[in-house]
């Protein structure tokens, strides 16, 4: 016999994505073709502390699948981090008779819904969203692609007046702990050097490397930068001291984080929400959803918090390959 979930929330929480709408409004018309009521919490945890929340109905999910962000709201709770914050979360949850609730985040969100899960007996499923790719249990996060694909329009662009100045720019890309963006960034836009945090660099390497570049008659070149490598205006002015050559920092920044969500990241978000309710009707809690080797599927929300996705280190061979 199937568990009777009648009422299920949804939350956005921690740095937003591209297609967390395009989620948001897949999970309440899924859940309401299996007539469940759907409510929105609001601002991230922050929302289940405070109680805030709205009715999210078929129609009032209209007109979003293309917007970036989450109308929704999110926040980064540091309420949700204590204690009282996870009780009074866990408190509202049962008050309003909320017997289900799609986590849609990253890392972060779900390390908060691990710890809410020992609080309440509500089903919580993790729909994986956000730039940065680093969920273990899932190829690709909602809002990957689309932020590849910001930088990657950007990039070329600054690829033009590098060469046209026979510059070196370097760019910095998001990914504070991770590569995942720097990788595949790098790769696509044929960088002549990628820095990831997961790789410590050093610079005579890449000095060594211009070098030899020039000596070719490769005069310009970008060198793409996860923020999280360190400091890259430091690594910009002693370049340019040690090579003679102009060296310019471009950064991305938060550009990377909105837009419209691409056809993939829309695509995933409906995949992965169809997924989340799914479990849900099988009273299947404390999981994620994800992708993997191409099929949609599911893992303990425990496993993924506690384990780290390993970056694949061949993209970074392959660009080095390539960019001769
Ligand atoms: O969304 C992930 C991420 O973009 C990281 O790569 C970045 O370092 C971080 O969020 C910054 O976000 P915030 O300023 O919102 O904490």
């Amino acid at each position: 016999m199937l568990y009777q979930l009648k009422r299920i929330a949804i939350v956005t929480s921690g740095g937003d994505a591209p297609g967390m709408n395009a989620a948001v409004r897949a999970v309440a018309r899924v859940a309401y073709s299996k007539n469940m009521e759907v409510y929105g919490f609001e601002r991230g945890w922050d929302g289940l502390i405070t109680n805030t929340f709205r009715p999210l109905t078929p129609r009032s999910v209209g007109g979003i699948i293309q917007l970036g962000g989450t109308i929704l709201h999110t926040s980064r709770s540091p309420q949700f981090k204590k204690k009282q914050g996870l009780k009074k979360a866990a408190k509202n949850l049962a008050r309003n008779k909320i017997n289900g609730l799609v986590v849609i985040g990253g890392n972060g969100s779900f390390q908060g819904a691990f710890e809410l899960s020992k609080e309440t007996e509500t089903l919580i499923v993790g729909v994986p969203a956000t730039i940065d790719n680093d969920v273990f249990g899932t190829d690709e996060t909602i809002g990957f692609d689309t932020a590849v694909n910001t930088a990657v329009s950007e990039i070329d662009k600054i690829r033009d007046t590098a060469i046209s100045h026979e510059r070196i720019f370097i760019v910095e890309v998001m990914g504070r702990t991770r590569g995942f963006l720097a990788s595949t960034i790098g790769l696509t836009i044929g960088a002549e050097i990628i820095l990831v945090p997961e790789v410590k660099f050093e610079k005579e390497k890449i000095i060594k490397r211009l070098e030899e570049n020039n000596a070719k008659g490769k005069k310009s070149g970008i060198i793409v930068a996860a923020e999280g490598v360190g400091d890259t205006r430091k690594l910009a002015t002693e370049i340019e001291e040690d090579t003679g050559t102009e060296v310019r920092l471009s950064i991305l920044g938060y550009a990377q984080r909105g837009g419209s969500p691409t056809a993939r990241s829309r695509l995933l978000a409906s995949l992965f929400a169809n997924e989340a309710v799914e479990l849900m009707t099988k009273e299947q809690g404390n999981r994620i959803v994800g992708l993997q080797k191409g099929k949609v599927t599911s893992m303990e929300l425990e496993e993924s918090c506690k384990t780290e996705k390993p970056l694949d280190l061949n993209l970074l061979k392959l660009a080095d390959v390539l960019a001769t």
